[in-house]
């Protein structure tokens, strides 16, 4: 891996060079006064005005740097098809930053900092050609493939968000020896297992697994489809989806919460609403089963969690869902096996290691239906508690409605407002089970007629199937069981 090494230090020095120059250049009022005044113009070959100039390339300045460093990132951890896309989105943003034109009068110490910005840029263009040639010889990918790339922000967005995202990259972006953790000489004796793994000395394999069977990359739930759920649905809004798009507003004090469980009694929404998060939000989904954990990789679980958190750092904005968290996470005991303790802790290690990162955005979502059951240490992690309860009458009329919608039925409001008075204490799940007997109701007169009979001539649904289905499809929550829930909720719920 000194290959790595050797691009890492090169794009380093570059990078340190421009974080003192652009210290310096905080303190040049005839930057700050550029850059606090009005918007950005100028795009595609038009000028732009005198004095801006270098704040615009500035801009593209940091957004290459940006996808450079994930770039590295990506490589390190031999993830070689994000790092391919990650240098070819430097190159386009840098060759979009080489064809703005200069206007034809800016005053001379303007003139110097667009010299050394182009200058750099260019620097950075054959480094970057370099990698991108030396990845395609690796992985047999064509020069010319441009697939996946991140569509280049308008000027506006070059300029709105390059001081904030300056910063951000300046940490994640400069490997200094920083990434490879299981880089020491000592680590690598330690594992020897040199044809298996990466030069961090972590598994190839576990890195494949990761990224073909836990990377969600078919969400197939629309953030609509979940009926009601408003607090839920407000909270992973403004501490997942929104911070992934809009990074450089989330900073500081507007820092998201890393960890964050959905609980609540079963079959109300929690898996449902964590698909849609991974459909609406930009950030990488990895979606983590007790199985995945446990039963593929015997033995190696604790290796498992360790290699997908760097893979999550690597791909970053991330959200890792662990469903079901408390058969994994559970209270430790005195007589638990010593893979599950190790498991756990490894979990908490890797847990901080992203949450003391303020530039890292990583965020862990944890759903379960016992959350009495969760560690401790766990549950301090799991900072934003959110309780999603069974569906009072206002959710339950908004389900039948929409599950009604596909199906010809003769109810009025009031059969439905009767139904939805009668199913109180019904989840998500039963209400489905109760809508789906219900629809078998007029099947099941049909006798033998079934298998001549015309689709459109099948009767329409109506309230006594309803009343019916009911006696067969109950709540599935005891009272009781309900209720500690919510005792639960209100000594360590957020809502
Ligand atoms: N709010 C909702 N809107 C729409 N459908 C819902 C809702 N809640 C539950 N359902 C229905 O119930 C099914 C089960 O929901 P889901 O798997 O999300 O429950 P869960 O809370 O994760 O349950 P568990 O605790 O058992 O894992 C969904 O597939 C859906 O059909
Ligand atoms: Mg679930």
């Amino acid at each position: 891996m000194s290959f790595l090494r050797g691009i890492i230090d090169s794009f380093s020095s570059i990078f340190t060079e421009e974080h003192n120059r652009c210290k310096e250049s905080q303190h040049d009022p005839s930057v700050s006064a550029s850059s606090s005044s009005g918007s950005m113009d100028g795009v595609d070959g038009v000028p732009v005005s005198n004095e801006r100039i270098a704040y615009k390339l500035k801009g593209y300045f940091d957004l290459a740097k940006e996808e450079i460093a994930k770039g590295v990132r990506a490589e390190e951890w031999g993830l070689h098809d994000d790092a391919l896309l990650h240098y070819r989105n430097a190159q386009r943003i840098m060759s979009e930053a080489s064809s703005t034109p200069s206007p034809s009068y800016i005053s001379s110490s303007e003139k110097e900092k667009v010299r050394s910005y182009r200058e750099k840029i260019s620097k950075w263009q054959n480094q970057v050609s370099e990698r991108l040639q030396a990845l395609a010889k690796r992985t047999g990918v064509g020069m010319s493939e441009n697939k996946r790339t991140v569509p280049l922000p308008s000027s506006a967005s070059v300029s709105s968000t390059a001081s904030n995202r300056r910063v951000s990259s300046q940490k994640t972006s400069l490997p200094k020896g920083g990434i490879g953790m299981a880089r020491s000489p000592k680590d690598a004796t330690a594992n020897p297992k040199p044809a298996k793994e990466t030069g961090n000395g972590y598994d190839d394999k576990l890195v494949e697994m990761i990224n073909t069977t836990i990377v969600d990359r078919s969400p197939s739930v629309k953030w609509d489809d979940v009926a009601g759920l408003d607090g839920a649905k407000q909270a992973l809004l403004e501490m997942v989806i929104l911070p992934t798009k809009r990074r450089d507003l989330f900073t500081g004090l507007r820092r998201p919460a890393r960890g964050l469980l959905l609980f609540g009694p079963p079959g109300n929404g929690k898996t449902m609403l964590a698909k849609a998060v991974a459909s609406e939000s930009q950030a990488t989904f990895f979606n983590v089963s007790a199985s995945s954990l446990t039963s593929k990789w015997v033995g190696e679980a604790e290796k498992l969690v360790k290699t997908l958190f760097q893979v999550a750092i690597s791909r970053q904005p991330s959200v890792i869902f662990m469903d079901e968290i408390d058969s994994i996470m559970s209270t430790r005991s005195t007589n638990e096996n010593e893979a599950s303790r190790r498991l756990k802790s490894e979990f908490l290690i890797q847990f901080d290691g992203v949450t003391s990162n303020p530039d890292d955005l990583v965020i862990v979502i944890g759903a379960t239906n016992k959350p009495q059951e969760l560690d401790d240490a766990v549950l301090r992690r799991l900072v934003k508690r959110i309780y999603v309860p069974l569906p009072d009458s206002n959710v339950r009329k908004l389900l039948f409605k929409t599950k009604l919608k596909s199906q010809p039925h003769s109810l009025s409001g009031g059969d439905i407002d009767k139904i939805v008075r009668e199913t109180e204490g019904y989840s998500g799940s039963d209400l489905q089970a109760l809508c789906e007997e219900a629809a078998m109701m007029p099947i099941r007169e049909l006798g033998a007629n079934i298998l001549t009979i015309q689709a459109n001539k099948v009767r329409p649904l109506r309230y006594d199937d309803f009343r019916r289905s009911m006696g067969v499809i109950r709540a599935s929550l005891s009272k009781s069981k309900w209720e500690e829930l919510e005792r639960w909720n209100s000594e360590f719920g957020s809502n």
